[in-house]
């Protein structure tokens, strides 16, 4: 079958030269015409004649089936002969063993674009290098026809799709492929035999198979820059979740938990500018939290043993969880080793003292209201936080911003809540309501003055104590009377005649509403 095919392709020659002259003298530029090239008018019937002296010519073949293509067959005819020109051979036909097209462009496409050609390449042909040719497309398949190659080179062009592996495969004699440096899609089954037989030189930047450098590359990333970067993450996660938690979602942290960081940067490093006061103890500083929220933060000064920092967090827990109109909200607290703070809500208004001793006239029914409230206060934390205790003086007591609810402010655990301390605190605060007047605390003993002066006057002098800002007609009077009676009673010492905190809340409940009414 073979040489009958060569003794074909030899024939094929032969009667080409033989009867067509022009065709001898054929160059590159007219092969790179050869589109515009048209058989002449006697081609058809050369072949003809061709066809009864040897009847075996491939393109006899077809004629009772189908036409002949005397145009393909004679386009692909001067090919033939120009191939074998190429190889400089007089008896070219022998040794016509490589189609090799080296930068050629034009040529190599036209080349390509002859089935006929390809599809009986000629026998003697075994390598096959287009290289640099710029030629695109899918693979040209055609070229599979020529089953007997052991060479293909097909680098460096810009061929792209699929390469016909299965094709391909069955070339038993291909020895030497190189499809590099083009654009091929990539394989799915690269380790197939074939990808055995060639090994990845063969592949070169070919598309076929996973670049290797940037499969390395992502090994790399997987296996270096990925776990460095999500250790970065958790070094960055875990920085912020100890030193600044409150650059997360409110969700996710517990909002109660203030670090130093976060106390720093809401009091521009704890700066003068924010200091609002300052003791031995507390320094006490305005700060805006980063959700804007403007606290007051007391920062203990004392440095304190690590059993102590457990309490103190303790109580924190416990003053934290406080829930009532008339107390100051705990925002929350930090207990570091550097810091130990207690955060609370921002109050715009002044405290009491200030209040009272401010210019403008303050009505009875607006000093009982602030009593009542005070109360009230007293009332739920003995109550339900028997262990929590409030250091409750006008200066303590805060006034709310919108309207002027009164705001128990100094809280402490300690060793729980001493009821006849708190009823007499609540005696002298409501004394000082009364009468604008409070103990000098500069002097020994300064309570005790304060009280009998005020006993001295009582009951028959009273006007002489009673703050004079405040506008007494004939009924308050009674209550205002009343008020002091109860004040008096509470900071009785020894605490006989102290009245319960239910009959304070009550005396003070009736007086506020019999005020209400009396307006
Ligand atoms: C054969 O090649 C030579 C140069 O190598 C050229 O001059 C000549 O025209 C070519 N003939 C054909 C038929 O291509
Ligand atoms: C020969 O050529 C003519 C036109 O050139 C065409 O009509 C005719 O079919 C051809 N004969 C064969 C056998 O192909
Ligand atoms: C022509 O075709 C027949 C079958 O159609 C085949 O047997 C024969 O080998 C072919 N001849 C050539 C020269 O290819
Ligand atoms: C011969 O005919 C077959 C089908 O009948 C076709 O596939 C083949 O391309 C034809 N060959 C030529 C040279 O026209
Ligand atoms: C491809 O051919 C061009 C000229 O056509 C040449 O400049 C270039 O160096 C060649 N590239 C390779 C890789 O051979
Ligand atoms: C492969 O090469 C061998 C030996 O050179 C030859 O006999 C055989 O016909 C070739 N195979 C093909 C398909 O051409
Ligand atoms: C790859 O194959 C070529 C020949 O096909 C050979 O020259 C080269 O050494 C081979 N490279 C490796 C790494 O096996
Ligand atoms: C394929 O061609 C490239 C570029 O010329 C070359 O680097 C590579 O070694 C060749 N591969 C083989 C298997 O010859």
């Amino acid at each position: 079958m073979a040489s009958s095919l060569f003794f074909f392709f030899v024939s094929f020659l032969i009667s080409l030269s033989s009867t067509l002259l022009p065709v001898s003298v054929l160059s590159a530029t007219v092969v790179e015409d050869l589109a515009n090239l048209s058989p002449p008018s006697d081609f058809n019937a050369t072949i003809a004649n061709n066809c009864l002296r040897d009847p075996m010519l491939r393109y006899c073949n077809n004629t009772s089936s189908s036409p002949m293509d005397i145009v393909e067959i004679f386009r692909s005819t001067i090919v033939a002969s120009h191939l074998c020109n190429e190889s400089k051979n007089p008896n070219c036909v022998e040794s016509f063993p490589r189609i090799r097209i080296h930068g050629r462009p034009k040529t190599a496409a036209l080349y390509l674009s002859f089935d006929f050609f390809w599809k009986y390449c000629p026998l003697t042909v075994v390598d096959i290098e287009l290289v640099n040719n710029s030629l695109k497309n899918c693979f040209p398949t055609n070229v599979l026809s020529c089953a007997q190659i052991r060479t293909l080179d097909l680098s460096y062009n810009q061929f792209s799709g699929f390469v016909p592996v299965q094709e391909l495969s069955g070339l038993t004699n291909l020895t030497h492929l190189n499809l590099s440096y083009n654009r091929f899609s990539e394989n799915k089954i690269s380790d197939s035999d074939f990808f055995k037989r060639f090994n990845a030189s063969s592949f070169i930047q070919s598309g076929v198979l996973p670049n290797v450098k940037r499969y390395k590359m992502k090994i790399l990333v997987l296996l270096i820059v990925f776990p460095i970067m999500v250790i970065l993450l958790c070094f960055c996660f875990g920085w912020l979740c100890i030193k600044r938690p409150d650059y997360f979602p409110r969700t996710w942290r517990r909002s109660y938990k203030f670090t130093y960081a976060m106390l720093e940067a809401a009091t521009d490093e704890f700066s003068d500018q924010h200091l609002l006061s300052t003791t031995n103890r507390v320094d006490i500083y305005k700060g805006t939290l980063r959700d804007g929220t403007e606290t007051k933060i007391e920062v203990y000064k004392e440095k304190v043993s690590s059993e102590k920092r457990r309490e103190f967090g303790e109580e924190c827990e416990a003053v934290y969880k406080l829930r009532h109109k008339n107390l100051v909200r705990v925002l929350g607290w930090c207990n570091s080793r550097n810091l130990r703070a207690l955060v609370t809500e921002w109050t715009q208004g002044e405290n009491v003292e200030t209040w009272l001793s401010s210019s403008s006239a303050i009505s009875w029914r607006r000093r009982l209201r602030v009593v009542l409230g005070v109360v009230e206060g007293i009332s739920y934390l003995s109550d339900l936080w028997p262990e929590i205790t409030f250091d409750l003086t006008t200066s303590s007591v805060l006034l709310s911003d919108n309207d002027q609810e009164p705001l128990i402010s100094h809280f402490k655990v300690g060793d729980g809540n001493n009821t006849s301390t708190n009823v007499f605190n609540f005696g002298l605060f409501l004394l000082e309501m009364v009468t604008n007047l409070r103990p000098d605390m500069e002097q020994e003993d300064s309570e005790r003055r304060y009280l009998e002066y005020i006993r001295v006057h009582y009951p028959d002098n009273l006007e002489r104590v009673i703050d004079e800002k405040m506008t007494i007609e004939e009924r308050p009077f009674d209550q205002v009377k009343q008020a002091i009676t109860l004040g008096l009673m509470c900071t009785d010492k020894p605490p006989l005649k102290q009245p319960s905190l239910t009959q304070i809340y009550d005396l003070v409940a009736s007086l506020y509403e019999s005020s209400l009414r009396h307006h």
